[in-house]
């Protein structure tokens, strides 16, 4: 039958021709859900991706002291799971029903295979992406927590992106760092010089923030961020940072806790006493 014609009522398919469209169709399948039911969950592997055809949904993410933040709700036409098709990473955040809803759940590989051949699909799932993960960052993390959420959209603003490639070293120990980063995509380790060798003092990945301790301390980096895999960093100038800190004195106080812990953690492994593992820093 032909596509009835209020059929790309997605807004995300809407430069796709009849004809992707359609081939799009016959790799989907109609998921009901009620309400209440969680329909991904942070952290759960899986690639699917769905377009929200009737109902409401809400998405939220454990921040660093694992209270559940609800990020956004989304609705008709909305979509959601681009996060971990593009990245590869687990589930960026928990997506629950807030009643009955129909949802087209579309296998990734037809997915990739028709964004490979539109890029406008392409580009639209890739902005969408990193304006989620950025504003996630922005919401889970305790530096920009306190911020109303329209001060964080003008701040988000200001994030500048850069590609960065395997072994690339960010922020060099010794010197001063050029910005607050947040790792969009990719991982990065820091390392820090003791005698003649480095030790592995910490590891980030997407979400993550770091150069915060000397854009504060307006002091020579502490350690170095070597890119561990390649991908993008989001960097806050150095001149906004301080823009930031002087309209939002609180910031301060937020980034000297983070930087304690952090300078607390640093000073354990350096003593011996802790050890940056995969499961994260382990006292011995
Ligand atoms: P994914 O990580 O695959 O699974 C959870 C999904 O929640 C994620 O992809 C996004 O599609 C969606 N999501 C995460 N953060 C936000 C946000 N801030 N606004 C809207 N949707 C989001």
């Amino acid at each position: 039958a032909a596509p009835r014609e209020d059929l790309p009522r997605f807004p995300i398919f809407s430069d796709l021709s009849r004809d992707a469209f359609v081939a799009l169709t016959s790799a989907m399948a109609l998921r009901r859900v009620n309400e209440g039911d969680v329909v991904l969950r942070e952290g759960e592997s899986g690639t699917s991706f769905y377009v929200v055809a009737t109902g409401k949904l809400a998405v939220s993410k454990r921040d660093d002291r694992g209270e559940a933040v609800v990020l956004a709700r989304l609705g008709e036409g909305d979509f959601f799971g681009e996060m971990a098709l593009l990245s590869g990473a687990p589930r960026a955040a928990t997506v629950i029903s807030e009643e009955p809803c129909e949802l087209l759940e579309f296998r990734p590989d037809a997915l990739l295979g028709i964004a490979g051949k539109h890029p406008q699909l392409a580009t639209s799932l890739r902005r969408f992406y990193r304006q989620r993960l950025l504003a996630n960052a922005m919401a889970t993390s305790p530096i920009f927590r306190p911020f109303p959420k329209a001060d964080r959209k003008l701040i988000m603003e200001r994030f500048r992106s850069r590609e960065v490639a395997d072994g690339e070293i960010v922020i060099h120990e010794g010197e001063p760092s050029d910005g607050l980063y947040v790792v969009l995509d990719g991982a990065v380790n820091v390392v820090k010089r003791r005698d003649a060798a480095e030790v592995l003092v910490s590891q980030l990945r997407e979400g993550d923030l770091f150069g915060e301790m000397s854009c504060l301390r307006k002091a020579p980096a502490s350690a170095s961020v070597v890119v561990r895999r390649a991908g993008t960093l989001l960097r806050l100038p150095r001149k906004d940072f301080d823009d930031l800190v002087s309209t939002y004195p609180q910031i301060l106080e937020l980034v000297a806790e983070l930087s304690e812990e952090r300078a607390e953690n640093l000073d354990a492994i350096l003593s011996g006493h802790a050890q940056w593992t995969e499961e994260g820093l382990v006292l011995i």
